[in-house]
């Protein structure tokens, strides 16, 4: 097969927030594919960077009193160290601020203009005349129009669900200045896409550009009526790219963020010798996006309606994930769901999160959980049961011998010939990003190698010198079949190969063909184990510290931060010794619940008041929402830490804890004395 020429990216994280699991699932996905292709002899690509325009980036470098290009130079460097210790390597990993994207997006302009698609038109909008900026929908807070419930955002209601315009909140206020906010008129300019319809309904329903899901998502949404203009600019003071024909008015993110992937190129193009045409304009080149399924609307109407005006080569794919979820929760900061890449890090192996994101993600859109349990059981149980078990119980039976001069396939039972067959299979499944199938297939794979490994025993063999020729054999095979394996698995695990390769004293940059062919005759090392079991405790602590910093971010600090501790720590010994005296210092007593009430903008937390006998009242912020009913708590008696240092919190301040027990969530439980104990007694 000839060589093909490959481009791929990944969507162009926003600049503002940290990498968080959701984020690697993507990169993963993308990098996999990648290394497949490498490892087929392809000539591929991959481009990436931040995506770093619009107000969020202007109001937080305002915040931080520094110049928005320092702290773009500091994301990126951030977000590509993040990806790099996944294993997730880029040609070139640059931002949307590039002077070779402002040139880029002024020429693609002036070819939406050259076209007549560009159009200009009055938009009413929410000001805040004391920052002086039109407030976009999540910049504004009040009341929802339907419920009444009070703080949600100018889009829809988080309580009730409701939807409306950000103009019909209740006292609305500016989020960024507290200011009430009016309507002001500010002309706009819009980019026409009904004259794209006939074009893009046949692009977008060719078969293979996109997941079948998608393809009908645009049919029935977008393309089964006239497609609505597009607003592309927004006024002054904004980060971004003036627009050049329009002064005061700047492109709006999403029309300069998909350009990045072009300016990506060309500065790598112009850093290596290489031609822009070569990639951008060449049908000979492959262009595959990466995304999720949030901003497939952006990358498969407006982006080839720009790409087609400009005179730029049509993605070949544009590659559709779902999301990902963390035991079965939405990712989210203020739930501590939302695992960040450091956080992982500090706590587990990124290969474990490659391997369990393989298995779960194939060509489809639907969303996939990271279920922690699933996690730890299928890392365990297949990447060290069974793949790396296959060498650590063989090679050292050999060590520093030759191999057979020829692979004793006579012996193998067809095995090593089965997983050679396997090749064109699993070829098939990475090229389709069905990588769960693979990585099922040549798990199948690795239990036929051990059933053979066992019944050959090796370990008994050894025991006798006259079967010496058949122990080199028997671990010969199991060695070779151990090979074909983590060549396999080599785009999920590139580790895995290079180790395969150095046990087996051969030069590195294996592909995918040599799957296909026995190693014969070369020295075996040592092995050198490949992993560790996921540990428990570990993957606790990893969550223990996404909570804490869920806790950090909402201000729920106190009784909330100590509760989710404790959940953590439960079963383990992890709490150093503590003496009487320092025991002493804590006043425990018994309180009466007085009243409760959930607190409406915190997830977790319910407010208490709590008698402690007399007229004696305290006001506890407890993180025990989920678990509780407020109004089944009240009367009843429970045991508070009284002398706790009162926490001044988002909320009120908290003066004491409740003291709970459980993992968390619904599962929490508070202590209650047993009958006769009176409220303000303390415990001794
Ligand atoms: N900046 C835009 C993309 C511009 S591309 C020209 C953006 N950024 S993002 O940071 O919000 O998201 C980047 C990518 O991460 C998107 O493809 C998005 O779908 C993906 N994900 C964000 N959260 C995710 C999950 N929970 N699960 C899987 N992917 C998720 O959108
Ligand atoms: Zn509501």
């Amino acid at each position: 097969m000839s060589r093909r020429r490959i481009l791929v990216t990944s969507a162009l994280p926003y600049v503002n927030s940290d990498l968080h699991i959701g984020h690697l699932t993507e990169h993963i996905q993308t990098d996999i594919w990648r290394r497949f292709q490498v490892l087929r002899g392809n000539e591929i690509r991959y481009f990436c960077g931040d995506d770093t325009h619009g107000t969020a980036t202007m109001l937080r470098a305002q915040k931080e009193g520094r110049p928005p290009e320092d702290l773009l130079a500091e994301m990126q460097r951030a977000h590509e160290a993040d990806l790099n210790a996944f294993g997730v390597f880029y040609d070139r990993f640059s931002n949307t601020h590039s002077d070779a994207n402002r040139a880029l997006v002024a020429e693609m302009w002036q070819a939406l203009r050259s076209a007549g698609c560009i159009e200009e038109r009055d938009v009413t909008q929410l000001f805040d005349p004391q920052a002086g900026i039109f407030l976009a929908d999540r910049f504004v807070v009040g009341g929802c129009p339907r419920c009444k419930a009070p703080g949600q955002y100018g889009d829809n209601c988080e309580v009730c669900g409701a939807t409306y315009e950000p103009s019909d909140l209740v006292d609305p206020k500016s989020a960024i200045s507290g200011a009430v906010p009016e309507l002001r008129t500010h002309r706009h300019l819009f980019v026409r896409l009904e004259p794209f319809h006939d074009f893009l309904a046949q692009w977008s329903q060719t078969p293979g550009k996109m997941p079948p899901e998608t393809a009908n998502w645009l049919r029935n949404t977008f393309l089964s009526a006239p497609l609505r203009d597009w607003d592309v600019s927004r006024p002054a003071p904004y980060f971004g790219f003036e627009i050049p024909d329009s002064p005061g008015n700047y492109f709006y993110v999403w029309l300069d963020a998909p350009v990045g992937y072009i300016a990506t190129t060309k500065e790598w193009c112009d850093a290596n010798g290489e031609r822009l045409e070569r990639f951008w304009n060449d049908p000979a080149c492959e262009i595959h996006h990466f995304i999720g399924k949030d901003i497939a609307y952006f990358h498969t109407l407006f982006w080839p309606a720009m790409l087609k005006t400009a005179g730029y080569s049509l993605p070949t794919a544009v590659h559709v994930h779902g999301f990902l979820t963390v035991n079965g929760e939405k990712l989210s900061k203020r739930k501590g769901t939302a695992i960040f890449a450091r956080t992982y890090l500090d706590h587990l192996s990124p290969e474990y999160l490659r391997y369990y994101i393989a298995s779960k993600l194939s060509a489809r859109v639907d969303d996939i959980d990271l279920n922690f349990e699933e996690f730890t059981a299928k890392v365990n149980a297949d990447l060290v049961g069974k793949v790396v078990n296959l060498a650590s119980r063989t090679a050292r039976f050999v060590k520093g011998r030759a191999l057979p001069a020829t692979y004793p396939a006579q012996r193998d039972g067809g095995l090593f010939a089965a997983g050679a067959a396997a090749a064109v299979e699993l070829a098939e499944a990475y090229e389709s990003l069905d990588t769960s199938r693979a990585m099922r297939t040549i798990m199948a794979l690795a239990d036929r190698a051990n059933e053979f490994v066992e019944a050959q025993a090796p370990w008994n063999l050894k025991k006798d010198p006259a079967k010496d020729g058949e122990l080199l054999e028997v671990c010969a095979i199991a060695l070779n079949l151990f090979r074909q394996i983590t060549l396999y698995l080599a785009p999920v695990l590139p580790r895995f190969a290079e180790e395969s390769a150095r046990l087996l004293s051969l030069a590195g940059g294996a592909r995918w063909d040599d799957a296909t062919r026995p190693v014969a005759g070369t020295t075996v090392a040592e092995f050198r184990p490949l992993m560790e079991r996921v540990d428990p405790a570990k993957v606790e602590a990893l969550l223990a510290a996404a909570r804490a910093m869920a806790d950090e971010a909402t201000g729920t600090a106190g009784a909330g931060a100590a509760l989710d501790a404790g959940e953590a720590l439960a079963g383990e010994p992890l709490a150093p010794e503590c003496s009487i005296d320092e025991f002493g210092k804590v006043d425990l007593r018994i309180a009466r619940i007085v009243s409760a009430k959930a607190v409406p903008r915190a997830d977790k937390l319910l407010e208490l008041e709590v008698s402690l006998g007399g007229d004696e009242r305290r006001t506890i912020f407890a993180g025990i929402k989920h678990a509780y009913d407020p109004e089944t708590l009240v009367g009843r008696l429970t045991v508070v830490v009284a002398n706790l240092a009162p926490r001044k919190m988002k909320f009120g301040t908290s003066e004491g804890m409740v003291l709970a027990a459980g993992p968390g969530g619904s599962e929490l439980f508070i202590l209650s004395p047993d009958s006769g104990a009176k409220a303000g007694q303390r415990i001794r």
